[in-house]
């Protein structure tokens, strides 16, 4: 068997189909040498790091390398980095959180995830709004869009409150005259407004008052928001907001966060929402 050659060297004897053989020539240099490197690096890398298993634990490696190590250890550098902010917020008011720069851009990048677990099933998502529920982005507000006034909100909750007007109050009519001046923006001419009382809550201008959170009626932006604006503006002069004797009522609820979040959360947010859309 060992006689048999072909051109290309010895065969091991299997021989198919006449000319298929098995040869015996070894493998080329540059191959073996592949092949001793990578198992001495095997062997290295097992000395190195943790690897063989042992009775009782396992063989822990000589670099002390571990993957809870690395992690703990990269967990420490964001800690430092955070701790050299986190540590200034009790003591800083929203305020002059917002006058440093520094601070004021990490607090916005922090509270987005407290935003987004606490706030933006209502507000939607960076603040944008819901039906039903006040947009943060604009420079709209209801209530101020100080930063004091908006971590007010953030701390009590807000019940914005307007009675029913529909019934006795205001005739069909009466109802459909302030409404089409409400949505053609003309309002603050219409004589109903001062005399049937609207201008103490909603001021003689129809822009509204901090204070009491009453919408802005000539800006065009909708607290209650619909395809039918005059049909939504009609319902909520009806039926009020937040009037308990009505049961058709609209509901605005801002719950309040006080001891449900911490102060420094609720300035965070605050800071945070001040920088959707802060101003007035
Ligand atoms: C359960 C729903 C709900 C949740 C959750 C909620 N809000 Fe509100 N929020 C409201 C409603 C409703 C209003 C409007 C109140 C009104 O019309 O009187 C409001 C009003 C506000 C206002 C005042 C807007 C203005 O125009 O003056 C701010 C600021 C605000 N929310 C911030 C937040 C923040 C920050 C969070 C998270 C901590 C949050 N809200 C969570 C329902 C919610
Ligand atoms: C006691 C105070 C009060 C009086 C009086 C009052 N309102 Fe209001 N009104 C409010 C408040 C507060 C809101 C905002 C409610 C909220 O979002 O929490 C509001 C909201 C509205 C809205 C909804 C605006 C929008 O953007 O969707 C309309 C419309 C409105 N008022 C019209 C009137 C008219 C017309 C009168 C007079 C007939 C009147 N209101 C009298 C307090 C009042």
């Amino acid at each position: 068997m060992s006689e048999d050659k072909n051109r290309y060297g010895q065969t091991t004897g299997h021989v198919w189909d006449e000319t298929l053989a098995e040869l015996t020539n070894p493998p080329p240099k540059w191959w073996m040498l592949g092949l001793h490197a990578s198992w001495i690096l095997v062997v290295l890398y097992t000395l190195y790091y943790p690897s063989w298993p042992l009775v009782s634990s396992h063989f822990k490696g000589f670099a002390g390398w571990t993957a809870i190590g690395e992690f703990e250890k990269d967990m420490k550098e964001v800690q430092d980095v955070r701790a050299k902010y986190e540590d200034q917020l009790p003591k800083k008011t929203a305020a002059a959180i917002l006058a440093d720069n520094e601070l004021k851009n990490y607090v916005v990048r922090s509270a987005k995830v407290l935003f987004g677990d606490n706030c933006a099933a209502c507000h939607g998502s960076g603040g944008a709004g819901n039906p039903g529920f006040p947009a943060l982005v604009d420079d709209d507000w209801l209530y101020g869009g100080s930063i004091d006034a908006i971590q007010q909100t953030i701390t009590g909750g807000r019940h914005g409150m307007m009675p029913k007007m529909g019934g006795n109050q205001l005739s069909d009519a009466e109802i459909d005259k302030l409404a089409n001046a409400i949505v053609g923006g003309t309002i603050a001419k219409e004589p109903l407004f001062a005399a049937k009382g609207c201008i103490g809550c909603h001021g003689p201008d129809g822009k509204g008052m901090a204070a009491l959170g009453s919408a802005n009626l000539t800006d065009k932006i909708w607290r209650f928001k619909s395809k039918d604006q005059l049909a939504s503006v009609k319902y909520t002069i009806t039926h009020g907001v937040n009037d308990p004797s009505d049961p058709k009522t609209r509901n605005a609820e801002m719950p309040s966060w006080k001891g449900r979040l911490t102060d420094t959360q609720i300035k965070k947010l605050a800071v945070y929402v001040h920088e959707l859309g802060g101003g007035q």
